[in-house]
């Protein structure tokens, strides 16, 4: 029996990963434990709430001694750290919150894993640590070169997790996933956004000229590629999760707009974000070399996406119709309309 504790576990990708394991593997426990920032969502679990090998804590990963007690009441051997403040956007107007969370969190998280000689920690990052590659793919030795407060911080995490390797043995992984879309992703990140204002008739803000380029990828895909590095990946390692492709912003509007059969006219470019990265792109044949692979293409992750949250409007619309969300929105993107870039 493994006993999982899944920090950030009712966020975006720790409840897809909550979901994955306990329908791939019945000798396991999961205990969710997360803060339930505004990106936090018992709705996301919802559907494991009387399943025995599942429990939910509150807490903060910053809070000592609640990690160790957690830790200690329900017997944990591994922890995977979803646990995050996750919005480049955000980052630019609230760099405190990141840093402690995913730099300091991270630390007491590796503090806690030491004392209490766990099995392993799992550190989930991003392909933003690389910042952009503007040709070729990132592998794992590319250079650090992060330009977000969002990347800066995270990369800071990955840093202390190999630091606690080197230093203390701690048996670390690290995965380093590119954009990921799917079921449950709060719509504040472009697609859920795109999707939920399409269906309502609403405007697409398209940062810029909309030309920077993503790795889309299925979030099912990514939680497979997390559960393959804590099977098969070496301890110490680095690995990249994406699918290798890449689509510009642009592109996945238009075949978005078409998918949920609105018009282009929905279109509206804005100002762009500062320090916008221009072009993420990972070489994943490290991981691929452990047997796994993205099992949908971007078109087949985006169907997918759309779909759900078509069918899913009890879940969206309960964050958007919230006042905390509609203050984001305002602030966020009222006044930035601009004319589109003649070559569009
Ligand atoms: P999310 O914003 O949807 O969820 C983050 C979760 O962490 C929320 O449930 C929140 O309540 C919780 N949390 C935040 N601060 C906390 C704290 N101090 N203590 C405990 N819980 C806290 O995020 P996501 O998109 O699911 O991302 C999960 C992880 O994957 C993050 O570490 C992120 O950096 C990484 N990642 C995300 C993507 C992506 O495309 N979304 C891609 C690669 C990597
Ligand atoms: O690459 C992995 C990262 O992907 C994760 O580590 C982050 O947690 C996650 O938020 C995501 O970061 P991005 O900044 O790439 O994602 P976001 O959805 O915010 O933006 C995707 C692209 O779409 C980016 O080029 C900016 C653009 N965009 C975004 C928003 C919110 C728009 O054009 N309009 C928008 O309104």
């Amino acid at each position: 029996m493994k006993n999982y504790l899944v920090t950030g576990g009712a966020g975006f990708i720790g409840s897809n990963f909550v979901t994955w394991l306990l329908e791939h593997h019945d000798d396991c426990r999961v205990v969710v434990y997360d803060k339930l920032t505004y990106a936090g969502n018992l709705n996301n679990l919802l559907s494991h709430r009387d399943d025995p090998r599942y429990a939910f804590v509150q807490g903060d990963i910053c809070d000592a001694k609640r990690v160790r007690d957690t830790l200690k009441t329900h017997a944990i051997d591994t922890i995977v750290n979803f646990a995050a403040e996750t919005h480049v956007d955000r980052s630019l107007t609230d760099a405190g919150s990141f840093i402690n969370t995913d730099v300091f969190g991270t630390y007491v998280l590796l503090e806690a894993a030491k004392e209490l000689g766990l099995e392993r920690y799992h550190q989930v990052s991003t392909d933003e640590v690389y910042g952009e590659v503007l040709e070729g793919a990132a592998d794992e030795q590319y250079p650090i070169h992060t330009r977000s407060p969002y990347s800066a911080s995270k990369a800071g995490g990955d840093l202390m997790v190999l630091a606690y390797h080197t230093s203390f043995g701690l048996p670390v992984t690290i995965t380093r996933g590119s954009n990921s879309i799917g079921p449950y992703q709060y719509p504040e990140k472009v697609v859920p956004l795109f999707v939920t204002n399409a269906i309502d008739d609403k405007p697409l803000p398209i940062y810029g000229d909309g030309l920077q380029a993503r790795d889309y990828q299925y979030v099912v895909d990514h939680c497979e590629g997390i559960n393959t590095v804590l099977q098969k990946g070496q301890i110490g390692e680095i690995y990249n999760l994406g699918t290798g492709t890449e689509t510009r912003n642009i592109d996945m509007a238009n075949l978005l707009l078409e998918l949920v059969g609105k018009p282009k006219s929905l279109l509206q470019y804005i100002t762009d974000r500062p320090g916008h990265d221009r072009r993420y792109a990972l070489d994943v044949s490290k991981i691929r070399a452990l047997g796994w692979q993205s099992r949908h293409s971007f078109s087949q992750a985006l169907e997918k996406t759309v779909r759900w949250y078509c069918d899913n409007e009890w879940w969206w619309r309960e964050i958007k119709n919230g006042t905390r969300y509609q203050a984001y929105y305002q602030t966020h993107y009222s006044g930035r309309e601009v004319a589109p870039p003649p070559e569009n």
